[in-house]
């Protein structure tokens, strides 16, 4: 590990400090004019200039190329005047970082941290709201920023931000293409993606991933959001994106006190698509772990009474055909126990979801199950065969409800010795139920400042108690995992749920898109290794929803789309049924050594090759939208002069998702790191292949 770091405080007089810095301003007696301050990344490929000339804004370009154009910087306040184009350059200070850091599990162990730093203080001549200072790393692969607010004249405790006016100026919006999902939506972040010219957007949820005209491909997110609210993105005239804040019920964007810091505003550049892909950009913008003994969390892999309930098989709710009980979670864990899995998530044990479950959030009882399921006999059973149980709290986003019982419920897993719970916030964009002081009920949105905060809040209560949280219907990851690595995964995307019920299901392109846009903000519990696409035949209402892939490309996922928890969705029956292809998900870890992103153009084809935790196995996930293709990968990722068995899992000659998905061809060669292979994916298909290592 290196680490360097050097400090150039900074009154106005600096005038360049070798590559990375220069500020260059012409003085009138007493006054600074319009001044710009440049820093570039530690390659120099990104150029960052801030500027204050019609007050405080940023631009960036990458090989001298502009990636984003003169943005206004800036941010509203109810009660005292805010910091808008009054403000100047003040004095600005500068730090390098090269160290790196390891996290407890992840796509990589090692994580290297390179950056410049540039911190700008601008002021303003009034009495009030006088000053603030912008914060600004450039990586090799992007940038980020944050505003960072002390205590000051009119700013001395409570603050409500009424706007912020950041802005993400895109040059030729028209012939940029942009893949997005709409903000402020019924379905939350559960869209397909559009695929479209920028300048052709309205509102759209981070990560917002584009490519300019160059090929030059960027994304814009945010790292770290805590006591905030997210940020959306909002196309006010062609090609200027302004931060569009998620409000509270009442309008006010963010509630907070000084001194304060927004979450960094990030932006990803690559020269192409899938150096995206492999980014640590966000992680590195969040802080350490606040968790000092991390050993207790375990990434792994599931299965679940889950599937069943989607495919109306089985019940949540109590009756005859309900899913969760005692008897049937015993089933699972023995399957669990023979095949290697360690936990059992159990949907439906807790009463409450009797009737339309969507609409039961204020009767959910998280302590108390049905009478058929014994939680503790469940538990004891798993104990004794190495199984988990993995808990469930659906909330259908009534949080109160959920709040008051939250220390009762996680102490009753605890006690359990349930270390990992999914939870649920199924309620409509805006409709979080939320009792304020005076008993009124209030509707939030997932991604609002008070709902992010209940996530945090439910991530931080169930730490104490050694337990692990995927949320489901949750805020956007913003790369937290970091510093609370309990927070495993979480949805935030259409999931295979969806191909079980929804008109249309995810279409051949949805799994060759999440990796470039939901994906770059951190990991996914897509719930992918659904064997039988056939459960709806029966049903001409529900023709064509079904996973629309075929079976090599379920099995590619567990590749492809990073979780540290992964489950194998289907029901036992069905793997059953097949077990030679079912090795390959018996075989694949859920923690990684590192990870590489090998190829792969946004929504066309993506392939990762990635290197288990404590281990030699490489595995390798190549997927493909609705055109069949042919792409050739060289090994050279696998150890120098060492011989692999390469376990291949692939597409059939004449496999197709539509009419001929369960064509799969399961072969061996022998490689090493100087062979190439040649991926043939059929039409929305896949390869998954297992490197075991020799010698
Ligand atoms: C939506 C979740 O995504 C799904 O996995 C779960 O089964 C249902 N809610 C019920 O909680
Ligand atoms: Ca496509």
């Amino acid at each position: 590990m290196t680490f360097f770091r050097s400090k150039l405080a900074s009154p106005l007089s600096i005038r360049a400090a070798a590559v990375v810095f220069t500020l260059s301003f012409s003085l009138l007696p007493q006054q600074a004019t319009a001044k710009s301050v440049n820093i570039s990344s530690p390659d120099g490929s990104i150029t960052l200039a801030v500027n204050d000339d019609n007050g405080p804004s940023y631009r960036v370009s990458f090989k001298g190329q502009t990636v984003i154009e003169p943005s206004q910087l800036g941010m509203a306040f109810k009660a005292v005047p805010g910091f808008d184009t009054s403000f100047t350059i003040a004095s600005v200070e500068n730090n390098q970082v090269n160290s790196s850091w390891q996290q407890p599990w992840g796509e990589r162990q090692t994580v290297v941290d390179h950056h410049n730093e540039l911190l700008v203080r601008f002021n303003s001549s009034r009495q009030l709201s006088n000053h603030y200072q912008v914060r600004f790393r450039v990586f090799n692969d992007g940038l980020g920023f944050r505003y960072e607010v002390p205590k000051q004249n009119g700013l001395t405790g409570k603050v409500e931000i009424t706007d912020e006016l950041t802005e993400f100026n895109i040059p030729e919006a028209e012939q940029t293409t942009a893949w997005w999902i709409p903000a402020r939506g019924w379905n939350r972040y559960e869209y397909l993606y559009n695929t479209t010219p920028l300048s052709d957007i309205d509102r759209v949820h981070t990560p917002f991933t584009f490519k300019l005209k160059s090929r030059v491909h960027v994304s814009i997110h945010e790292a770290a959001l805590v006591d905030y609210a997210a940020m959306t993105l909002n196309q006010q005239r062609t090609g200027r994106l302004k931060a569009d804040l998620t409000p509270w019920s009442d309008g006010i964007l963010v509630k907070t006190k000084t001194d304060f810091h927004t979450p960094w505003r990030t932006i990803q550049v690559s020269p192409d698509a899938v150096g995206l892909l492999n980014s640590d950009l966000i992680l590195n913008l969040n802080e350490p772990s606040k968790i000092a003994d991390t050993s207790w969390i375990k990434p792994g892999k599931y299965i679940g009474i889950w599937w069943g309930m989607h495919i109306n098989e089985t019940t949540w709710g109590s009756g005859d055909r309900h899913g969760a009980t005692t008897s049937e979670t015993k089933r699972y864990m023995d399957f669990a126990a023979e095949n290697g899995f360690d936990g059992v998530l159990v949907e439906g044990w807790n009463i409450g979801w009797d009737g339309d479950w969507f609409f039961n959030g204020d009767i959910f009882n998280f302590t108390r199950s049905y009478d058929d399921f014994d939680l503790k006999a469940v538990t004891d059973y798993g104990q004794k065969l190495g199984v988990r149980l993995i808990g469930h709290h659906e909330t259908s986003g009534s949080v109160t409800n959920y709040r008051n019982q939250l220390d009762n419920a996680y102490d009753l897993y605890q006690k359990h010795h349930v270390s990992q719970i999914k939870t649920g916030y199924v309620a409509d964009g805006g409709d979080i139920k939320r009792i304020d002081e005076n008993g009124v009920a209030r509707h939030e949105w997932h991604d609002g400042q008070f709902t992010i905060g209940e996530y945090l809040h439910s991530v931080k209560e169930a730490a104490k108690r050694k337990i692990s949280i995927n949320t489901h219907e949750p805020i956007k990851d913003t790369g937290l995992r970091r510093t609370y690595p309990n927070w495993l995964t979480r949805e935030g995307a259409r999931g295979q749920e969806f191909n079980a019920w929804a008109n249309p299901a995810n279409g051949p392109e949805h799994t060759a898109m999440l990796p470039f846009t939901r994906m770059l903000a951190g990991p996914m519990d897509f719930t992918p290794g659904i064997f039988n696409f056939d459960f709806n035949n029966d049903n001409p209402e529900k023709t064509g929803i079904r996973p629309q892939t075929t079976l090599a490309k379920q099995l590619a996922l567990y590749v492809v789309l990073y979780s540290p928890v992964q489950m194998a969705a289907d029901l036992p029956r069905n793997y059953q049924a097949n077990l030679p292809a079912f090795q390959f998900i018996k075989d694949v870890p859920a923690d990684w050594q590192q990870s590489q992103a090998l190829a792969g153009e946004v929504g066309d084809y993506v392939v990762f090759a990635r290197q288990e935790r404590n281990g030699k196995d490489w595995y390798l996930g190549a997927l493909t939208d609705e055109q069949a293709r042919e792409i050739e990968i060289p090994l050279s990722f696998l150890e120098s002069g060492t011989q692999y068995q390469a376990q291949i899992y692939r597409d059939g000659a004449k496999a197709h998702w539509l009419n001929n998905p369960y064509d799969l061809v399961i072969e061996q060669k022998t490689v090493t790191a100087k062979d190439k292979l040649t991926l043939s994916l059929a039409a929305s298909g896949g390869t998954a292949i297992r490197f075991k290592r020799i010698r």
